[in-house]
């Protein structure tokens, strides 16, 4: 199975190539701006078109790029909500309506989330606005989407991983451990659901 990983180098995309490399029928083949087998800005179609066009055929793509802009609310400014909105949003949208094309017959797609259109933490809003619009895309593109294909998102808690700078932030919320979030991953990759939002 070939599962292409996007953002593999960041504090959820080490945990998903750790836990994706050990799975002896996966051919892991990553990609970020700055690090992997390619090279590719999610935010720039053309360039997503490239990578999909370089990687070739793939089983599975797995997303855990992008990024969101944490502001005080009364300090937001529409540049923010839109450099939010072309990063996590848009930039996880094209790799969806790029890469469907280069997946084989029974192909998944996985995309990010997170906590943040559940429950609400100061400067958070921005993050909120692109996870409700993620999870209301996949569960729409999973009726839509052809070839047997599946489509889902996983919504994370704050990662362990990211605690010692979210803890200020995130007061009263317990950070989800490497386990249980590879373990959401790993059930949409070879699983049989579609259209949602695995939450952990
Ligand atoms: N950390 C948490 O606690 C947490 C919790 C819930 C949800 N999430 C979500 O999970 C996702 C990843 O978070 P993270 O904390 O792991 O972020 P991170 O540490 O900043 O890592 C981001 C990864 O994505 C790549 N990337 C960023 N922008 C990109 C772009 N435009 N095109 C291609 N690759 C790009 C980065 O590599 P390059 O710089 O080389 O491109 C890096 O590998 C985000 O959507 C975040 O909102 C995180």
């Amino acid at each position: 199975m070939r599962c292409l990983l996007i953002g593999h180098t960041g504090t959820l995309g080490k945990i998903l190539y750790e836990g994706f490399s050990k799975i002896p029928e996966i051919e892991l083949i990553t990609a970020s701006r700055q690090a992997g087998d390619y090279h590719v800005a999610i935010d720039d179609s053309e360039s997503v078109k490239a990578l999909f066009a370089a990687v070739g055929p793939i089983d599975a793509i797995v997303s855990a790029a992008g990024s969101t802009v944490f502001k005080p609310f009364s300090a937001l400014e529409p540049a923010d909500i839109q450099q939010s909105i072309e990063s996590k949003l848009q930039g996880q949208v094209n790799l969806v309506l790029i890469g469907q094309h280069a997946l084989n017959k029974g192909g998944s797609i996985t995309l990010t989330s997170g906590i943040l259109n559940r429950e609400f933490i100061p400067q958070g809003t921005s993050s909120a606005l692109v996870n409700g619009a993620l999870e209301a895309f996949v569960a729409a593109a999973a009726y839509e989407i052809g070839g047997g294909l599946r489509i889902n998102v996983v919504s994370p808690n704050a990662l362990v991983g990211s605690w010692e700078s979210y803890a200020s932030s995130f007061r009263g919320f317990i950070p989800v451990g490497d386990a249980p979030v590879f373990a959401a991953y790993e059930k949409s990759v070879f699983g049989i659901m579609t259209g949602q939002t695995f939450i952990v």
